[in-house]
Parts: structure tokens; C-alpha cells; sequence
């Protein structure tokens, strides 16, 4: 059983690695924490404790709030993507002030929110010290400030981690900039700090995750598996339960968007929850390792993920800051990912 920790910005394609991480079976989750992002830093949380709830995880899975800006830049958001609230247009959920919504957040006797910091080091710290060294794989689908503050305030817990799979970055596209990624551009430095780390890295970035792209052949198996053919009139078939309707007005929504806005006309690519499957089960994925760091002041390339393809620095086989730092994934089997995103 692999142990993750969770962070996000929930975010359409984030609730699907919410729902892959609840109930693949060799992942336990350990809780989720969320950031600034898709939408605002609040909307995330509560989007967040929504999914769980609507998704069905077990009660003790919980959401701590975290950053609610970059380290250092402003926070810049995603609208015209996900909506105002991160989750636009997706039919099913509970609302945010709902009991079951509220009893997702982690809490302090006194009724104060957990925050992200302290909830994930908590379990880093409990399961590596109290679960007699067992690991935790910490997932990062949004912009990485979490995660650079837990590395930076906690460097003694860095053993606990297994690794960090990360959604984020490209060899050469963009699509915040012609070179850089939103996750990536949202907080460049933060992903530094990660990258420097001395833990493995994963990098699955859009090179990858526009390989999964959620066609409406692919939409009408997660709708109805059993019966995916089209109506006669070309519509896509009756939803064969309440939760793969809520799925599929979510796919709908960000077909329309990533159509209006990117001319994704085949349909949206679901980059987010390729990180839970690559924790589950990395033999889907293909991969090398390279030297990568983040363009943090370039006039045109200003977040870009540099990745030393041709591996032109010098770097020993270390992780982190002198090292070939990160496994970037290269390539998905695309139909055994879909599989699994319907069998959960
Ligand atoms: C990433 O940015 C967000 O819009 C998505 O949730 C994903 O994490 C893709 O660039
Ligand atoms: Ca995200």
C-alpha cells in the first residue's frame, strides 16, 4: 500500500486525482491539503473538502487550507479555465457551507483550521517515525508553495518522503506563456526549492498529460460503461449513476473551456490525475532522468521548466541541487490510464 499525501488546487482535472487517489487500491491517502490556484486559495479548500465528500472517501480523510499566495509573486488565477470557484459547472457536489463539507476540514480543539504545513508534516512525521519507516509519496497538481514551505521549515522529515510526482512544467510548450506551464508559472520559485530538494522527483508535464485527452469516446465509457454508444441524435448516453453524471458534467465543462480557449477541440486533456496513477503504477509510464530547473527571470521565458535533454551540465547522480535532479515522464499507455480513472 503506498502512502500519499495530496496537495492541490481543485480545479476540474484536480478532482479527478482526488477521486483516483481515494480509491485505487494500493494508495491510501492520507489527507489533502490545497493552495492558491485555479481559483482563489479558499475556493480550492472547499472544493477540496466537496470532492471528498461527494466521492466518498473515508470520513478521517480530511483538508487542510494552506498558501493563499506564492513566495513571492502575486497570486494570478484561472476563470477562463475552471470557472470562478476552480469548479465550474460541475453538477453533484455538495454546497461549501453543507455539515458534511464542513466536517471535512481538519480542525484544532479550539475549531481552528489545521493548516497544510502542519497537517502533512504531521503525517510525514507519523507515518516515517511511528509507522516504523514507511514512506509517503507526496502528489503536487497545483502550484507548489505547500510543498517548498514543507521543505524549507522541515528538512528533517525529507527521509519520510518516498518521492515528489509533480504536474507540471513541459520539454519546450506552454500554456501560460509559449514556454511555461500555470502550475509552474504561478510560483517558479517555489519549484525550485522542490527541484533542489534531496528527494526523488517526478515531473509529469504537458507533454504528457496531453496525451490523456478525455475524447468523447473516452467521455461516453466514463458515462455509461456498460452502454457507451451515442444516442441517435449524436448525444452522448444516459449517465449509468449519479456519480459518473457529476464526472461527466465536469468534463463537459472543461471540454467547452479548453475548446473556447486553447482550440482543444478533440477535448481537454486530464493532466492532474496522471500523478496519482504514476504513484499507483509507474510501469504505465515511460521516463528519464535529466538536470531540470525553472527560468526565474527570463523576459520571455519566465517560468519555463528548463530540462537538460541533452544533458550539456555536468550533474552526479544525486537528487536535488547538484544532481540529475528529476524523472521526467515521457509518455502514458492512454487506455489503461482511462481504465482506471472509470474503475474508480
Ligand atoms: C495545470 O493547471 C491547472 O489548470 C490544472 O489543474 C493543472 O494542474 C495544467 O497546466
Ligand atoms: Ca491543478
Amino acid at each position: 500500500l503506498k502512502n500519499v499525501w495530496l496537495d492541490a488546487d481543485p480545479g476540474h482535472d484536480d478532482a479527478t486525482a482526488i477521486m483516483l487517489a481515494i480509491h485505487l487500491d494500493n494508495i491510501n491517502l492520507l489527507g489533502v491539503s490545497t493552495v492558491h490556484g485555479n481559483g482563489p486559495a479558499i475556493c480550492s479548500a472547499s472544493n477540496a473538502a466537496r470532492c471528498l465528500h461527494a466521492f466518498g472517501a473515508p470520513k478521517d480523510v480530511l483538508v487542510f487550507p494552506g498558501a493563499v499566495k506564492p513566495l513571492i509573486k502575486k497570486a494570478r488565477h484561472d476563470p477562463e479555465i475552471h470557472g470562478a470557484d476552480g469548479l465550474g459547472g460541475v453538477v453533484g457536489l455538495p454546497s461549501p457551507e453543507s455539515v458534511e463539507v464542513q466536517a471535512r476540514f481538519a480542525r484544532h480543539p479550539d475549531g481552528t483550521p489545521i493548516h497544510a504545513l502542519e497537517g502533512m508534516s504531521r503525517a510525514i512525521r507519523d507515518t516515517w517515525k511511528n509507522g516504523a519507516g514507511r514512506k509517503v509519496s507526496v502528489v503536487s497538481c497545483g502550484p507548489m508553495t505547500n510543498i517548498a514551505l514543507f521543505v524549507s521549515v522541515y528538512p528533517e522529515l525529507l527521509d519520510g518522503v518516498e518521492q515528489f510526482v509533480f504536474m507540471g512544467g513541459a520539454v519546450g510548450l506552454g500554456n501560460r506563456s509559449p514556454v511555461a506551464e500555470f502550475n509552474i508559472i504561478c510560483d517558479p520559485e517555489a519549484t525550485q526549492i522542490v527541484l533542489d530538494a534531496p528527494v526523488k522527483t517526478i515531473m509529469v508535464p504537458l507533454n504528457v498529460t496531453h496525451m490523456a485527452i478525455a475524447t468523447n469516446e473516452v467521455h461516453s465509457k466514463l458515462r455509461n460503461p456498460s452502454d457507451p454508444s451515442l444516442t441517435n441524435n449524436g448525444d452522448l448516453p444516459l449517465p449509468s449513476s449519479a456519480l459518473r453524471h457529476t464526472l461527466s458534467t465536469l468534463i463537459s465543462f472543461f471540454a467547452d473551456t479548453y475548446r473556447a480557449t486553447f482550440g482543444f477541440n478533440e477535448g481537454p486533456p486530464l493532466h492532474d490525475p496522471l500523478t496519482v496513477a504514476y504513484v499507483s503504477q509507474p510501469e504505465l509510464f515511460k521516463s528519464q532522468r535529466y538536470r531540470v530547473d525553472v527560468e526565474l527571470h527570463g523576459i520571455h521565458t519566465a517560468g519555463e521548466t528548463v530540462v537538460d535533454v541533452w544533458h550539456y551540465r555536468s550533474c552526479d547522480d544525486s537528487w536535488g541541487a547538484n544532481g540529475k535532479n528529476c524523472l521526467v515522464t515521457e509518455s502514458v499507455q492512454v487506455e489503461r490510464f482511462f481504465d482506471m480513472l472509470s474503475e474508480c
